[in-house]
């Protein structure tokens, strides 16, 4: 069988940019530890409010330089809004949203998640710079999707 010399640049191309690809997921997942958010359990959307731990959300300590910060996102706030944090530790962020599909991302960082109703969001960063991190909800929601925001402040 004889192979076009373009086919088979074709081919050669096709298989190294598969490669480079792969070799880009496993990069990014093993050492930069970047990843999808994880599925961290379910949660009756109309008791989310009365479902710990979103019947208390804000920050706490969980451990030596960690935190966890619960959130939860409803039309057209998230609760805290407000979120601090210190600079250099560990935090889990734990979020679900109590109607509607909102989104989690806080600008400048990796932080990216969508936060489905009945579903809880949890994903872990930490900020290595202080100052104030801009956190939007980035999937539409509503007519007052605009307006749903808040801050990171890292202290
Ligand atoms: Cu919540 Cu857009």
């Amino acid at each position: 069988m004889t192979v076009h010399s373009f086919e088979r640049a074709f081919l050669i191309l096709s298989g190294t940019l598969l490669v480079a690809c792969l070799g880009a997921l496993l990069y990014a997942s093993t050492t930069r530890q970047i990843h999808l958010p994880g599925h961290a359990g379910t949660v009756d959307p109309a008791q989310v409010m009365v479902t710990p731990p979103f019947d208390q959300p804000g920050v706490r300590e969980v451990g030596p330089n960690r935190y966890e910060a619960v959130v939860v996102a409803r039309t057209w706030n998230f609760l805290p809004n407000e979120i601090r944090v210190p600079a250099g530790a560990e935090i889990t962020f734990i979020v679900t949203s109590a109607d509607v599909i909102h989104g989690f991302e806080v600008a400048r960082t990796r932080i990216n998640a969508m936060v489905i109703p009945g579903q809880i969001t949890r994903l872990t960063y930490t900020f290595r710079e202080r100052g104030e991190y801009l956190l939007v909800c980035h999937e539409y929601c509503g007519v007052g999707h605009h307006t749903m925001g808040g801050k990171v402040v890292v202290e």
